[in-house]
């Protein structure tokens, strides 16, 4: 099962680990008694967050683990902790661009998953603004997508542009990226396996453009970026706090971006009823950084 760590929690332990780095301290180990307890089904993360800090830190998560037992919390998708510890190139690069530039090439002509033997034409990274305010997140390249190796260029595309523009926005200044990076066979939905290997690259745009508000299109960029799966009734009409799971900021002072969830493009395309309601997770959006709607939207 995800192990869940409630933002506020998660912030504090990301802090605590990024002052032991900075004091030189790398290695953290797991009690083995503790590690068999979690085997065994002792469930709760903050068993390994405590055996996995230097005893000192311990009292101050203890309190912060009683308040979280009642507390109803948003989540963050689930953060290997040591995955945080592990550099990566883009880590201390403070231009948005170069380090985007770094994630990838680390990405490079990616064979990591199935997906890479299933047809695709090329990576389709991501398009936009490294410094955007707003970003959009999709599910996965479609044929267009992967014929002209940018996100959101065919049907959908459209009708995401034109949610952007109704935004007072353009396409130029927002950051556009999705869960996977090749296009699935056949525009079938990307497997477990597939988001788990691409996201974190996701993760990783996400924490070096750190935008205000990640807009999570769909329930499959939903799901994968926050820690649970639910009805996108239920997800929408709501910001969730929310952190890039196992990836690092060049900037400590950034404490995370606002997550909202709306319609995916295609559903939108599929069901045009729908719009009036990914409209209000927009305007939800809009207030949040103060943009006005264009008084004539160019359609
Ligand atoms: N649908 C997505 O989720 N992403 C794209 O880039 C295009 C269509």
């Amino acid at each position: 099962m995800a192990h869940v760590l409630d933002p506020d929690l998660r912030r504090a332990f990301a802090d605590r680990l990024r002052y032991y780095h900075e004091l030189g301290i790398y290695d953290f180990y797991r009690r083995e008694s503790q590690v068999a307890e979690r085997a065994a089904g002792a469930p709760d993360a903050f068993e390994t967050t405590e055996s996995t800090l230097p005893a000192s830190s311990q009292p101050e998560l203890r309190e912060k683990m009683a308040a979280r037992k009642s507390a109803v919390v948003a989540t963050v998708a689930e953060e290997n902790i040591f995955d945080v510890l592990t550099p990566k190139p883009e880590y201390g690069v403070a231009d948005h661009k170069a380090a985007l530039k770094l994630i990838r090439e680390d990405l490079g002509d990616c064979t990591r998953c199935k997906l890479h033997q299933q047809g695709r034409k090329q990576i389709v990274f991501g398009v936009g603004n490294p410094r955007a305010e707003l970003m959009f997140v999709g599910e996965g390249p479609g044929a267009d997508e992967d014929a002209q190796g940018e996100p959101f260029v065919g049907r959908a595309g459209q009708l995401l542009n034109n949610m952007i523009k109704a935004m007072g926005l353009r396409r130029e200044e927002v950051y556009i990226a999705n869960v996977v990076k090749c296009r699935p066979p056949g525009n079938r939905t990307p497997e477990r396996d597939e988001c788990e290997t691409c996201s974190p690259f996701l993760m990783r745009q996400i924490a070096v453009i750190k935008p205000k508000v990640v807009v999570a299109l769909g329930a499959v960029a939903a799901k994968n970026l926050l820690a649970f799966n639910a009805p996108m009734a239920e997800l929408r009409g709501r910001f969730y706090d929310f952190m890039p799971a196992g990836a690092r900021s060049s900037d400590p002072s950034w404490q995370g971006a606002r997550l909202a969830v709306t319609y995916h493009p295609a559903f939108l395309l599929r069901d045009p009823r729908q719009k009036g309601e990914a409209w209000k997770d927009l305007q939800m959006v809009m207030k949040y950084l103060g943009l006005e709607p264009p008084t004539k939207v160019a359609e």
